[in-house]
């Protein structure tokens, strides 16, 4: 029978459990940042709209930082991770990568050169200052453009991880991000 095991590191098998906790932990932060962005798009003033926006930057902060951890590993890790199935996947892989660090960074570029104070959890990361910087307020527009583009990147994700479980050509790539051992 398949288990999960405690295995820090990835290997050509499957991955490690600080990569699966970075994915999957990930997973459920984004879910909760798209779901304020479409509260924001769909339901303005209301109390959910109040309730989810109003985490929007923070948790958006937490992301950016993550995925660079993230990134890091993967870069550690190079070399004895599980391969990618084909070209299309590791290039999918990478623009998911991409678009997660280039969407907050415009964010909180925009933030910053707003010259608006932005203190996430009461930490004065940005004091705020008189007038705009606008080459780092310009690219905001693409900020929530890129932001729905990862969204869909991300469906078409799922529903190739899915497509590769079904056939029975491919790898069954979910168990190897479940941490389950390969069948000997
Ligand atoms: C991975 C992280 C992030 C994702 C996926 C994301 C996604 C989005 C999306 C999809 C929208 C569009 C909402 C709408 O149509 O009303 C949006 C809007 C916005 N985001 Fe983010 N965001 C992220 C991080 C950040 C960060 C770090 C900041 C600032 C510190 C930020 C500030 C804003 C602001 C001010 C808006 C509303 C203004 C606008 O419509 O352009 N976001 N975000
Ligand atoms: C919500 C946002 C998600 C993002 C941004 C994302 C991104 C990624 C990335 C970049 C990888 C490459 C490995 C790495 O470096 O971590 C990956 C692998 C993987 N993801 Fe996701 N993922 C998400 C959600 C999901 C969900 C919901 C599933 C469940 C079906 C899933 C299943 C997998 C599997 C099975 C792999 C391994 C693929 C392989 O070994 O070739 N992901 N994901």
């Amino acid at each position: 029978m398949a288990t999960a095991h405690w295995q820090l590191q990835d290997n050509e098998q499957r991955y490690g459990s600080v990569s699966r906790m970075l994915h999957w932990g990930m997973a459920v932060i984004l879910l909760w940042q798209f779901a304020s962005a479409l509260a924001h798009w769909l339901l303005e003033d209301t109390a959910i709209e109040q309730f989810l926006w109003g985490t929007h930057k923070t948790v958006g902060l937490l992301l950016i930082v993550l995925v660079i951890i993230r990134g890091l590993w993967s870069l550690h890790n190079r070399g004895h991770r599980p391969p990618p199935l084909n070209v299309m996947a590791q290039l999918g892989h990478l623009v998911l990568y991409g678009l997660m660090v280039v969407i907050p960074l415009i964010g909180l570029l925009r933030q910053y050169g707003s010259g608006r104070e932005f203190s996430p959890l009461g930490l004065s990361l940005m004091p705020g200052f008189e007038g705009e910087i606008d080459w780092m307020t310009a690219p905001g527009v693409l900020h929530s453009w890129l932001g729905w583009a990862l969204l869909a990147m991300i469906v078409g994700h799922v529903v190739m991880v899915f497509v590769h479980r079904r056939r029975s050509a491919d790898e069954d790539v979910l168990a190897r991000m479940l941490g389950e051992r390969q069948r000997e």
